[in-house]
């Protein structure tokens, strides 16, 4: 539900909601527009996916997107070569007079382009525009990324299609529309949106979820060198052990003999050392890691753990085969958060815990120099070092209840000696500037970058990052 507004967001399956999504169509296209009841219609509305606002039970706004695989007939009249992946068609977005002014189908629409993205991973979305739309729409959509692929069809049947396809513009395209729904986060009439993949779950269509074709990114090794990254993911794995050890006592893990999963498990450093404390003692280990390089390390570092190859959405693990899945800085890597609790709840017991660890950027304290870096930083990382604060309300969509949430401030203080105080640890000046030096990382984020390092040393500053714990339960 809205946070104290009457409007409420749901994925509505065609034959549930068609008479009333018709309605709309028809009150807008129709009876405003002055439209044929044939463009009321879309050949593909009984598979396609429909996100309506709703006030008072009553839709108020929809639109709809259209997935076509490679060879389907509607993107072959549309003089639309095949690719790899999956095209999305997005239309028939309507809102009704009532509900105008207050960006409910901008928003709908912006979040249903980022969930597409994080879920199925299209690899082409295209939109018709018809003449009678022309001046205001093609402008409208040529800056929201869409190129004029073509037209089609004569005479009063001529459309123009709009594409954008392409690995960079689809990634501009989809950062843009993420950046959106971050701003509609701080507005007072935030919609909560529900998960694109949750619904295709439920509805027995995870056929069309990319898990695959998600799992063979890895935006953490993609800006890396691992020569460099090895020793600092050590050093962190040292420190964030050390704030772990209080948090770990005091969650009620399950007693052995019990399993734990540890997902996106790295060189295994961190996963030896954590199964190291007492709540783990007499569990089964396992870490599942996807690439080959850190996978071949661990297993010849730790030769009493296990590992597999496979990924968050993809672990490779049975159903319900897991006590416990533990997830250390993974989640601020992946592209699709909502496929990952999805594979996680696979995994785990009713009843298992789900432990994440995990940097939160939206809690950074310093300097505003320091801050736009990382915020650029940010803007450009096709992960989300922000979701932290949306996990909760992401995992409720999955059954996980929440049991614990902790946060230590890993910082620079001035004046303070380095140590540890209750929820902070204090390093030292270069030390608190090495947690940021991945922002380096980047492409065209330099010259952001010495000039925030050269204010940090310059000028006698705190800067801090937190580092959060959250704890959930998977519900029966
Ligand atoms: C910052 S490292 C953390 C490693 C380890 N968990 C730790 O705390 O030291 C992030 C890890 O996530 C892995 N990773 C990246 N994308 C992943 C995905 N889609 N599924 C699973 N693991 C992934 C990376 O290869 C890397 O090992």
């Amino acid at each position: 539900m809205h946070n104290g507004s009457d409007i409420e967001v749901r994925w509505l399956k065609w034959e549930e909601a068609a008479e009333e999504i018709l309605d709309l169509r028809r009150r807008v296209f129709m009876s405003e527009l002055g439209w044929s009841e044939e463009r009321v219609h879309h050949d593909s509305d009984p598979e396609g996916l429909h996100l309506c606002a709703l006030s008072g039970g009553k839709i108020v706004a929809a639109i709809s997107a259209y997935v076509y695989g490679p060879g389907a007939p509607g993107t072959a009249a549309l003089e639309l070569p095949d690719l790899d992946g999956p095209t999305v068609e997005i239309g028939k977005r309507v809102a009704l007079q009532t509900h105008r002014g207050r960006l409910i189908s901008t928003r709908i629409a912006n979040s249903m382009v980022r969930q597409l993205c994080e879920s199925l991973c299209p690899s082409r979305f295209f939109l018709i525009v018809r003449p009678s739309q022309y001046d205001h729409l093609l402008d409208r959509y040529a800056k929201r990324d869409f190129v004029v692929r073509g037209e089609v069809g004569s005479g009063d049947d001529a459309v123009t299609v709009m594409t954008v396809e392409g690995g960079e513009a689809l990634e501009r395209f989809y950062l843009r529309h993420r950046e959106l729904t971050w701003e509609s986060r701080s507005d007072d009439e935030r919609l909560a949106i529900p998960s694109l993949v949750r619904f295709l779950a439920d509805e027995g269509r995870g056929d069309l979820l990319a898990a695959e074709r998600l799992g063979a990114e890895n935006f953490y090794l993609d800006l890396l060198s691992l020569q460099e990254e090895a020793p600092r993911l050590s050093a962190q794995g040292r420190l964030v052990l050390a704030e772990q050890r209080p948090r770990l006592a005091s969650t009620p893990f399950p007693p052995a003999p019990a399993s734990l999963l540890d997902v996106g498990s790295g060189p295994g450093d961190y996963l030896a050392a954590v199964t190291e404390e007492s709540p783990f003692a007499g569990y089964r280990v396992c870490g599942v890691e996807p690439a080959p390089q850190l996978l071949a390390r661990a297993r010849s570092n730790f030769p009493g753990l296990t590992f597999h190859q496979g990924t968050a959405y993809a672990t490779g693990e049975a159903d319900a085969s897991h006590d416990v899945v533990t997830a250390s800085f993974l989640f601020v890597h992946l592209r699709s958060p909502d496929l990952a609790l999805l594979e996680m709840r696979r995994v785990l017991r009713p009843g298992g815990l789900l432990y994440v660890v995990d940097v939160d950027d939206a809690a950074f304290r310093g300097p505003d120099v320091v801050r736009r870096m990382l915020e650029t930083y940010d803007r450009e990382y096709a992960a989300d070092r922000t979701i932290l604060n949306d996990l909760p309300e992401r995992a409720a969509e999955f059954g996980f209840q929440p049991v614990r949430s902790f946060s230590t401030t890993l910082g620079y203080v001035v004046d303070a000696e380095p140590g540890f105080g209750p929820d902070e640890i204090r390093l030292g000046r270069e030390q608190a500037w090495s947690l940021l030096s991945f922002v380096r990382s980047q492409r065209g984020i330099e010259e952001s970058f010495l000039e925030a390092r050269d204010h940090y040393f310059g000028v006698e500053c705190e800067i801090g990052v937190d580092i959060k714990t959250q704890v959930y339960r998977r519900r029966p």
